[in-house]
């Protein structure tokens, strides 16, 4: 390991791991010491990912991924070990040992200085009589000074070389500004500024860090929008724009908008929980990241077919991790900007509080699609309805909207209502039928959850297992004789998380699935963390490890296809029931 074993162990030791992952998912339920929220490495409805203060790692029963605190972070922040080691080590408050700072993370923090330079840059420049351009297109956008100050805001000037010079002079290289998509490579090699004669938004993420950049034209043309390229330190998909300012808003829920300049008209409004997805529609990784920090979102998108489309990509996104959706309809307006400035904000808050609720929205939208008074069409409508109503879980909520269908398609309500029943019972009675399939395959449920980790012989597996569980939990067992080999293993995975907890074990590290995660793949410990889940009776622990030992070592003869005697008779002895 590069790191110092002792480094590792008191960084753990000042990293609970119910702390850590606190600040990621909402732990809501409780259970003896474990406590469980909604995992945010998979989507899912009811929390089935569980941290255990007492064992200090995590393990998510739905997808089954798991870990100790450093594994946790490597997955959430999606950083390598070492980078994750750094990530904790700030946050505990502990200084690195020196030369361990990896060659990315190094890079890494010099792309965010030179962002955060650059930045600042931008924001002089509004000072410049250059930079009056700018100012005057952010009085004729309503923008007011302390507003533009919150956002960061700034003026990419008119020049191909400015901003390159300024930060030159600050130390940077072509090459730093070139990774961070701050210059262009001309033809002839040159490098020239990117960002020109531009209004420019700065994209910081939760951590305050300046990671990219948007800047706008000042005025009509074309592209209204530049934005930075994808860099080592931006992923448009797994940002979003005035996250680090929402994050902090009191409101409860979260505005999403499709535009940078929509969201600064809503936080001057007094409306602070606004953000936008960068240009693009709203992805899986956004919705998770909008999930650590509210479970209700109200859609601002903009108030044409596109808007629309987006809105319902959204939900069903957004759905997906629990969070209550609900869209606003901009009448008047296209887009929310345009709305507070014609309407006011009392009128947007109005809007807020009788956002309708996702079901009226879609019911509306599928209402929408059909011309009613087409008997063809009304059946179209009545089958697509009756089934968005029958997934309602709740039976009374179920009725509320038999009857808006009712309604709505001038069918009596009692038919509409048998029917989203009967629509209800059969979708239950399949959601019934998978899961008992699943209990009826015991075969599966041994198997590890990355599939790539198949087990050839679950038997001899069962047993590695229960070696690997019983040496993690009695370290002193190491010493005793007649350990099988890695090669004794039936399963690649098992055996490499077997030697690299012997190795370990002898040479008498602390010995934890954080110091382990440093050796093995992420799937490898994950596969660890379930292993430490299943019951363990120390009681007897000497008998089992023998027991244990046996087992892989004859199914290892058998694999080899010369049995050895001694396994042979054993199980003989076995099977004639004598013996023992
Ligand atoms: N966008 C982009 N590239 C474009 C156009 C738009 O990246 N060529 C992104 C920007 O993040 C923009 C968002 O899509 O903020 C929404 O686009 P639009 O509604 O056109 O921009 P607004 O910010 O609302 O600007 P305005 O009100 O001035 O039209
Ligand atoms: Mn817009």
């Amino acid at each position: 390991m590069a790191f110092p074993e002792k480094f590792i162990t008191e960084l753990t030791e000042r990293s609970d791991i119910v702390d850590v992952v606190s600040s990621y998912v909402r732990l809501t339920k409780r259970s003896g010491s474990n406590q469980f929220g909604l995992c945010p490495f998979h989507s899912e409805k009811t929390p089935s990912f569980s941290v255990s203060a007492d064992k200090q790692i995590y393990h998510c029963f739905g997808c089954g991924k798991g870990g100790g605190v450093i594994s946790f972070i490597m997955d959430v922040e999606n950083l390598s070990f070492p980078e994750a080691v750094e990530f904790l080590a700030k946050r505990a408050g502990m200084q690195m040992p020196e030369e361990e700072h990896s060659g990315e993370s190094k890079k890494k923090a010099k792309l965010l200085a030179l962002n955060k330079d650059a930045a600042r840059f931008f924001y002089e420049q509004l000072g410049t009589p250059a930079g009056s351009a700018a100012v005057e297109y952010m009085i004729r956008r309503g923008i007011s000074p302390p507003v533009a100050k919150r956002f960061g805001l700034g003026f990419a000037p008119d020049s191909w070389d400015l901003l390159r010079s300024a930060m030159r002079q600050k130390g940077y290289s072509d090459f730093d500004m070139f990774d961070a998509g701050l210059v262009k490579r001309g033809k002839n090699g040159g490098f020239y500024d990117a960002f020109r004669k531009r209004l420019m938004f700065p994209i910081i993420d939760v951590r305050g860090n300046v990671i990219g950049f948007s800047g706008r034209i000042l005025g009509d043309g074309e592209p209204k929008y530049l934005n930075s390229p994808e860099t080592l330190v931006f992923n448009k998909s797994r940002n979003l724009f005035a996250l680090n300012l929402a994050k902090k808003s009191k409101s409860g829920y979260i505005i999403l908008s499709e535009g940078n300049i929509d969201v600064v008209a809503l936080h001057q409004a007094g409306f602070d929980s606004a953000v936008a997805s960068l240009g693009t529609s709203l992805t899986p990784e956004q919705a998770r990241l909008i999930s650590r920090y509210t479970d209700q979102v109200i859609i601002a998108y903009d108030n044409d077919g596109a808007g629309i489309k987006a809105s319902q990509r959204a939900i069903g996104i957004l759905e997906k991790l629990d969070i209550k959706v609900k869209v606003l309809r901009l009448s008047g307006a296209k887009d929310p900007d345009e709305f507070i400035k014609l309407k006011g904000p009392e009128a947007f808050r109005k809007l807020l509080e009788g956002s309708e609720h996702q079901l009226d929205y879609r019911l509306k939208n599928i209402a929408d699609k059909y011309d009613l008074s087409l008997d063809e069409q009304k059946l179209d409508f009545l089958r697509e309805a009756s089934d968005l109503a029958a997934r309602i879980p709740d039976a009374v909520k179920r009725q509320v909207y038999s009857m808006r269908i009712a309604s709505m398609s001038g069918v009596k309500e009692e038919v509409i209502s048998a029917d989203v029943e009967r629509r209800h019972k059969k979708l239950m009675n399949a959601a019934k039928r998978t899961e008992q399939r699943q209990e009826v395959q015991p075969e599966r449920l041994i198997q590890p959850a990355a599939r790539q980790l198949h087990y050839d012989d679950p038997e001899s597996a069962a047993a590695e297992e229960g070696l690997i569980r019983l040496l993690y939990l009695e370290h002193e067992l190491v010493k005793k004789p007649g350990l099988p080999d890695k090669e004794d293993f039936s399963s690649t995975a098992l055996a490499n998380i077997y030697s690299a907890l012997r190795a370990g074990l002898e040479k008498g590290e602390h010995v934890t699935v954080d110091t382990m995660a440093a050796s093995l793949e992420k799937d490898e410990i994950s596969l660890l963390v379930s292993i430490l889940q299943k019951p363990e009776i120390l009681k007897r622990s000497e008998q089992s490890l023998r027991d244990y030992i046996d087992k892989i070592k004859d199914k290892k003869a058998l694999r080899s296809g010369k049995p050895d005697l001694n396994a042979l008779q054993k199980q003989l002895q076995k099977t004639k029931g004598y013996g023992r």
